[in-house]
């Protein structure tokens, strides 16, 4: 909000010295992101100055077209609506059984871990097709990875798993994902080895903290005001709606969204140099006063078409179907069976930095 009061696109230098123009206006952050002067193509690396101890990434979010049409084609096709919706009984069945853990252990609980962490990472687990052994491994690398301080070699041996899988796939396909994309015929789009494991990590990277962040925010913004959640309960059948102003009010992307300038170009009228990066603040876009009549307020019943929670242009996610019905759900679920729940801690911890929106843990009490 601060820097929005200086205008749509301002310079930023951040608190570790590197600068960089942060856009927070609406219609400019949705021009940035469908212009093909601001690259993707190892964006990361260049911010990160040589990013050591990371793998290299060859995936489609760090890829501009051709390679980025490649990339995604091919993943494309198992998030599709048609394709997410037949997951539609594993996920209640996932969220069912995770509530079943929380009611019978009793009392105040932390919803981020032990509801809203483990729902997307089994989703995606079973998904990629990680074997029922080796789920609880699967999710131990994952969350150690996607938390505050990971350990330092998670990186690699999270790599290392996704690794054995690809090639437990190949010798022994099944009906899942991964083994769907080593089977892929067509010399043109077969992915790499190396494709196929930095895609998995894509997939977990992309689609974890955000999904986990959608529903602590969520269930945050919703219970704050107790008559909110009591609407949920009272009318379930809105949830898709309440999901949507929860994805604007405050969805889990902040300025995870870097971008930078392979030629100069302008945004508003404020010339961008080559080489510059640029970063699309999506969180102070969909709040843009200009779009949104009360952007300040949380509004399950209001206008929140045309938010940008999942970006915009030829990265917009891929994964957003899936993250729907996972947030549906979830909701469902969690209003079905905590009809009274309450925060216990009203003002909880945020997870510090610009990039992503989410609680460091969201401690609630069933009644
Ligand atoms: C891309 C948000 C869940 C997979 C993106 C982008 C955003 C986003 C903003 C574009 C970033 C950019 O342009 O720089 C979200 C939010 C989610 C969510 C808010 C949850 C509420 C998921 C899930 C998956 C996923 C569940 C998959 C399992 C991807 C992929 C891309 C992407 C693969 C890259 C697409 C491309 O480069 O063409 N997401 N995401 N996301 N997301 Fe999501």
């Amino acid at each position: 909000r601060r820097w929005a009061e200086h205008g749509p696109v301002v310079r930023v230098r951040f608190a570790d010295g590197r600068a960089g123009w942060v856009v927070t206006g609406y219609a400019e952050a949705r021009a940035a992101l469908t212009d093909s002067r601001l690259s993707k193509s190892g964006a990361n690396e260049r911010w990160r100055d040589g990013g050591q101890g990371r793998p290299e990434h060859t995936h489609m979010l760090d890829s501009d077209p051709p390679e980025h049409t490649r990339l995604r084609k091919l993943v494309n096709k198992a998030f599709t609506p048609g394709a997410v919706e037949r997951m539609r009984p594993r996920i209640e069945a996932i969220a069912s059984g995770l509530l079943d853990d929380v009611e019978t252990r009793g009392g105040i609980f932390d919803l981020l871990e032990s509801f809203a962490v483990p729902l997307p990472v089994t989703v995606i687990g079973e998904m990629l097709g990680v074997r029922d052994a080796d789920m609880a491994e699967f999710r131990r690398l994952c969350t150690g990875l996607f938390t505050a301080r990971p350990e330092a070699d998670s990186w690699r041996l999270l790599h290392e798993f996704l690794g054995d899988l690809v090639r437990s796939k190949r010798e022994q396909p099944a009906d899942d994902l991964l083994s769907g994309l080593v089977r892929a015929r067509d010399e043109q789009d077969r992915l790499s080895e190396r494709e196929l494991v930095t895609t998995s990590f894509l997939l977990l990277f992309a689609g974890h903290e955000t999904t986990v962040n959608l529903i602590g925010n969520g269930t945050w913004a919703l219970l704050r005001n107790p008559r909110q959640w009591a609407r949920l309960r009272d009318h379930p059948d809105e949830v898709v709606g309440v999901v949507e102003e929860m994805l604007r009010y405050d969805g889990p992307v902040g300025l995870a969204t870097l971008r930078y300038a392979s030629e100069p170009l302008s945004i508003a009228g404020v010339p961008i140099v080559e080489g510059d990066f640029v970063h699309v603040a999506i969180d102070a876009a969909n709040r843009d006063p200009q779009r949104f009549a009360e952007p300040e307020v949380f509004a399950p019943d209001g206008d929140s078409s045309g938010h940008i929670a999942f970006g915009h242009g030829i990265h917009h996610c891929l994964g957003a179907p899936l993250a729907r019905l996972e947030a549906e759900i979830a909701f469902t679920r969690l209003v079905e069976r905590f009809p009274d729940l309450r925060l216990a801690e009203p003002e909880p911890d945020r997870v510090p930095g610009f990039r992503f929106r989410g609680f460091s843990a969201l401690p609630v009490t069933p009644s």
